[in-house]
């Protein structure tokens, strides 16, 4: 018996890679700062539980496989806050921004179609892209130059007869990336231009820091036929393990395909779905207070970074991600000693080796990925743990 060439070729996911052996570290005594892995530790707000504890229903039904009209209309009131206007039809309720994904790539590609994603990008994306028979053309760039992307001879270099989409993640995963919406507009016109879909992962859309307002694909009017927007409650709303999120677009045609898929997995869960209502209803306070605790994490783990000689790392805006490039020829060996051979009073730290995050092979060997999802004082001590396991890993 044999499997398909498809599943062969991809590849288990590099942010967990290293987990069996931080596990064996775990069970030799040391204590393991885990900065690898995007799961929040702030707590999913009140309101999510209280109303699945209110749910009093006989049975867990099927849902519409659009999605629960209760929680479509929340969804249309949390756009409506920021100015747009996205109506029940308009918005189709996933299984995460995963399959909010996954299904957006099965809608749009044929076999050997090309979409346009500025690496480093979000790794999964491999995993989503080749589900789908598409092949994904990088938009490199680097740390040295904060991995700004927003170019447009850099963008039109990329693009070939096959492109059929340009994919941006903002504010990024992994680099923290935050478009503003003149950078919007001009990828944009590179999409009119070429008539590409663009798709909006906007998942941390309110992680934007230093007085950056949140931005949308959507708030350019000018795009709506060809932008499919991705949300997700899973990091907004620290309900990761809620599986809830949705694909949001004016374009009929696409939204009606869409369904076809929509149908075929019957619908998302019933239930998360009511605690999902909730969420979109929050406030905007409720964004001020997650940011201000998230830009300040951002600010601990930057300050403590700069104290390593030969980091390379520009000041991130948004998400809950740093990508920095540290004075070691392969991350990967690094970490190893890290978790297998150094500790400092009984610690070590993990974090996510860059190289999954690229499609050009070679190119990420030298960077790593945080994710400050932990407390300061611990998010300062993984740091401080990665500058002294350097030095240690220098002196050997
Ligand atoms: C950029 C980005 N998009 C989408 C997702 C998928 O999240 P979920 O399926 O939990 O909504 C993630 C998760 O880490 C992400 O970082």
């Amino acid at each position: 018996m044999k499997l398909s060439n498809k599943v062969l070729a991809m590849e288990h996911s590099p942010i967990r890679k290293f987990n069996a052996i931080a596990q064996k570290a775990n069970e030799a005594g040391k204590k393991v700062y885990y900065l690898n892995i995007g799961q929040p530790d702030v707590e999913t707000p009140a309101c999510f539980m209280e109303a699945i504890r209110a749910f009093d229903e006989k049975v867990i039904a099927y849902a519409e496989s659009g999605g629960v009209a209760a929680l479509q209309d929340a969804i249309s009131g949390y756009f409506r806050q920021y100015g747009m206007e996205y109506e029940r039809e308009n918005i189709i309720v996933t299984n995460g921004g995963s399959e909010a994904l996954s299904m957006t790539f099965i809608s749009l590609l044929n076999p050997g179609d090309e979409v346009l994603i500025p690496e480093p990008f979000y790794t999964n994306y491999h995993t989503f892209v080749t589900m789908a028979d598409g092949v994904i053309v990088p938009i490199t760039t680097t740390p040295e130059e904060g991995y700004h992307y927003a170019d447009a001879e850099k963008i039109e270099a990329a693009i070939t007869p096959k492109t059929r989409a340009i994919c941006c993640i903002s504010p990024g995963n992994p680099t923290g990336n935050v478009l503003t919406l003149e950078e919007i507009r001009l990828i944009g016109e590179i999409a009119k231009k070429h008539d590409l879909w663009i798709i909006a992962d906007e998942v941390y859309r309110e992680f934007a820091y230093d007085g950056r307002p949140a931005t949308s694909f959507g708030m350019a009017e000018e795009l709506a036929d060809r932008v499919i927007i991705i949300d997700s409650v899973s990091k907004r709303f620290s309900a990761c393990g809620a599986r809830i999120g949705c694909i949001v677009s004016k374009n009929e045609e696409l939204l009606d395909n869409l369904m076809k898929i929509a149908q075929g997995r019957l619908c998302s869960p019933t239930v998360e779905q009511i605690g999902a209502e909730a969420l979109y209803k929050l406030s905007k306070s409720y964004y001020d207070e997650i940011r201000a605790e998230y830009e300040a994490r951002r600010d601990v783990v930057y300050k403590e970074l700069m104290k390593i000689p030969g980091v390379v790392c520009q000041k991130p805006g948004g998400a809950f991600y740093l990508t920095a490039k540290l004075p070691v020829d392969n991350v990967e060996e690094f970490l190893m000693f890290l978790l297998t051979e150094f500790d400092d009073q009984g610690e070590t730290v993990m974090f996510a080796p860059a190289e999954g995050f690229y499609a050009t092979p070679g190119l990420g060997k030298e960077e790593m990925r945080i994710a400050y999802v932990l407390n300061r004082k611990d998010m300062a001590r993984g740091v401080e743990l990665i500058r002294l396991g350097l030095e240690a890993y220098n002196r050997r």
